[in-house]
This record gives structure tokens, C-alpha cells and sequence, in this order.
């Protein structure tokens, strides 16, 4: 955190490595991991010491570069090579954000177009994934402004429900649906954040509840059963979440129980916008059927804390993401402009 501005980067170049923000160890200890070997960035993503979709774009670029140093030859075709099985390491670590397969991508690209010796292509690696981490910061900024220009005009100042965490700690900083609620905040529009706690791993209760203190934004957590209660109350004016991953035609892949938000959200006539960058958007696949869903270890179920919770003999299922389908989605908040699902198709160029 840069503590003149409380600004928030999760993945930073700092010495010749990359400091990554512990997030599993968040909200009780602020703490870094650096880390300066790729098999090191895969296992930080694949524990999600660093996690949400662009942030882990931005980590794999960097562990690319980190693995591209690693290569000790100056033979181009054998250094691509080896590159290759790097990349394909990276890729291994989480199967549903699409931004960890579009950086690694740009990464290949920019190696193979980088005509000259190896070491030059090592310059230009790292200077991707400098300008990858730059430009996730500048669009969210810009996607945070842009989601001014859809949220309701309410009497009173808004209430937010947001869920997981799509911030700064999700991205380069600043956040997508997190992004929006700041430039909300900024702006004087936004009353309270709900913060849905996310059940199993909690990212609502313990990163998007923390990146709100931090900055004095009021939060309230709920747990995620409570998102329709609190809507038949009134106290929510709308809804913003993040995204992992967008099919062409706007079925939207985000944190497991996005969906059933959505559903509760339209029952009450609410707005429901996805904030997301144009890397998220995965136009070769035309639904969100196509989505690899993620499953992770039934631990995040069965324990609380360090104490199992639930009886020996049960099996569990935990599927980490779900596919909102785009006719729930009021609006897709993007660093080009806030518009319906159905229109995504048109910015296929602007990727
Ligand atoms: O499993 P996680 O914590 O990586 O999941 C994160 C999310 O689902 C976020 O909502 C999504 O990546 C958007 S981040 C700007």
C-alpha cells in the first residue's frame, strides 16, 4: 500500500522480482511474498496469495518475464521453446479468468515478434508486462468513471451490494466493481457498500470489507444469503460486480453466486452492472456454457477457519465461478463505455 494515498497495488516490480500482496493472509496481516522464480508465480496463483482475473493476468506476465530470465541459452528456437512450457505452467495454474490466457498470449507474441538475440527479447518481455500492469490500472480508472454514467440517480446517495472482491487487490489497483463504488465515493454519490462475504473463501468479508476501511468507504458485510432480504428491505439501489470471464454474447463467468444475485436482483427490480475491462471478454466462445468452471478443494467447504464444520461421510461439490446469463445484465461497464450485453459485439476490434 503506498501510505501517502492508501492506494492499494497488489502485484508490484520492486528489486529485480515481484512483491505480491499475501491475500490469503488479508485482512490480519498486510504482508508481501516476493517472488523471483516462475514455478514460485504458479504456485502464488494457483493458492491465490494473488487473485481475481486481471491481477493474475498481470502476475503471469511477469512471471513469464521471470521465467524467460531463467532461460539460460542464446539459441532463439530453444529459448522459445522453453518459453512455451512456461507460458503452458502458467496457464495450468486457474482454468476460468480469461485475462491469465490473454496476457500469457501477448507474452508468446511479443517473444516471437521480437526479431534479434535472446537477451533483447527478455527486454521486450519485460516491458509488456510493465505496460500489461500499467494499462489494467489506467482502464479501470476509466472504468470506474464510466460507471458513473449508468448507476441510478437516486433521491438519496446509493447503496451498492457488490460481490467477491473486484478491487484494487483484484487488478493493477483501483478495481472494476470496486472501481465504479470509488468513483462513487469520489463523486459523493454512495452511501453504504454491502459486501457480500463470498462464501467458501470470504474475499467479499475479508479484501473488498478491507479495501473499504482502508479508504474510510462505509461497508457492511452480509453473508450471502442475506442479498434478498436486504433487497425486499430497500436498502440496495443496485448491483456491481466484477467479471472472469464474458462469452460474445455477454453470459457473464464471475465468482460462484453471482448468478443467484442476479436472479434476486431482477425479482426486485433492481439494476445489475458487470464492471469489467474489454481483457475479460472471451469472444471466441459464443456462450457462457463454453466457460471452464472451476472446481477447487472441498476445504474451502468443510473447514472454518482450521476446525472441520461439517460430518465425516458427506461429499461436497464446490464450483468456484457460475455463468450469469446475459439477459439479467443491465449493463456491461467497460473502459469503452457502459452498454447493454447484447451490444459487447460490437467492440470485437477494440480487444
Ligand atoms: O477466485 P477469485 O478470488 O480469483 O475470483 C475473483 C472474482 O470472481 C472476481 O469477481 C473477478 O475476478 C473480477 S476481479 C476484477
Amino acid at each position: 500500500m503506498n501510505s501517502s494515498t492508501n492506494q492499494v497495488y497488489p502485484v508490484i516490480w520492486h528489486n529485480n522480482a515481484v512483491s505480491l500482496i499475501d491475500q490469503n493472509r488479508l485482512p490480519n496481516e498486510y504482508t508481501f511474498v516476493e517472488i523471483s522464480r516462475s514455478e514460485d508465480m504458479a504456485k502464488a496463483i494457483k493458492t491465490m496469495i494473488v487473485r481475481g482475473a486481471p491481477a493474475i493476468g498481470v502476475a503471469a506476465a511477469y512471471g513469464m518475464y521471470i521465467g524467460a530470465r531463467e532461460i539460460d541459452t542464446n539459441d532463439r528456437n530453444c529459448f522459445l521453446e522453453r518459453l512455451e512450457e512456461i507460458a503452458q505452467m502458467l496457464r495450468d495454474t486457474r482454468p476460468t479468468a480469461v485475462n491469465l490466457f490473454w496476457t500469457i498470449s501477448r507474452m508468446m507474441k511479443t517473444a516471437y515478434e521480437t526479431l534479434g538475440t535472446v537477451e533483447e527479447i527478455k527486454t521486450s518481455l519485460f516491458h509488456i508486462a510493465q505496460s500489461i500492469n500499467a494499462e489494467d490500472l489506467q482502464t479501470c480508472q476509466v472504468i470506474g468513471a464510466n460507471g458513473l454514467k449508468v448507476l441510478p440517480k437516486t433521491p438519496n446517495k446509493l447503496r451498492l451490494l457488490t460481490h467477491c472482491n473486484a478491487g484494487a487487490l483484484a487488478t493493477a489497483g483501483y478495481g472494476t466493481a470496486l472501481g465504479v463504488i470509488r468513483s462513487a465515493w469520489s463523486d459523493k454519490r454512495l452511501a453504504m457498500v454491502y459486501a457480500d462475504e463470498t462464501r467458501p473463501r470470504l474475499q467479499g468479508a475479508k479484501l473488498t470489507a478491507w479495501e473499504c476501511v482502508q479508504e474510510g468507504i462505509p461497508v457492511t458485510i452480509i453473508t450471502d444469503s442475506m442479498a434478498a432480504h436486504c433487497m425486499k428491505q430497500g436498502f440496495i439501489d443496485a448491483v456491481v460486480v466484477g467479471a472472469d470471464r464474458i462469452a460474445a454474447n455477454g453470459d457473464v463467468a464471475n465468482k460462484i453466486g453471482t448468478y443467484s444475485l442476479a436472479l434476486v436482483a431482477a425479482a426486485h427490480n433492481l439494476p445489475f452492472f458487470v464492471a469489467a475491462p474489454l481483457s475479460t471478454v472471451d469472444f471466441s466462445l459464443s456462450e457462457g456454457s463454453q466457460i471452464a468452471i472451476e472446481e477447487r478443494h472441498p476445504v474451502e467447504i468443510y473447514n472454518m477457519g482450521n476446525i472441520i464444520v461439517t460430518p465425516k461421510g458427506a461429499k461436497f461439490y464446490n464450483p468456484s465461478f457460475d455463468v450469469t446469463p446475459a439477459n439479467l445484465i443491465s449493463a456491461i461497464i467497460t473502459e469503452k463505455g457502459a452498454f447493454p450485453p447484447e451490444e459487447l459485439q460490437y467492440y470485437k476490434e477494440e480487444k
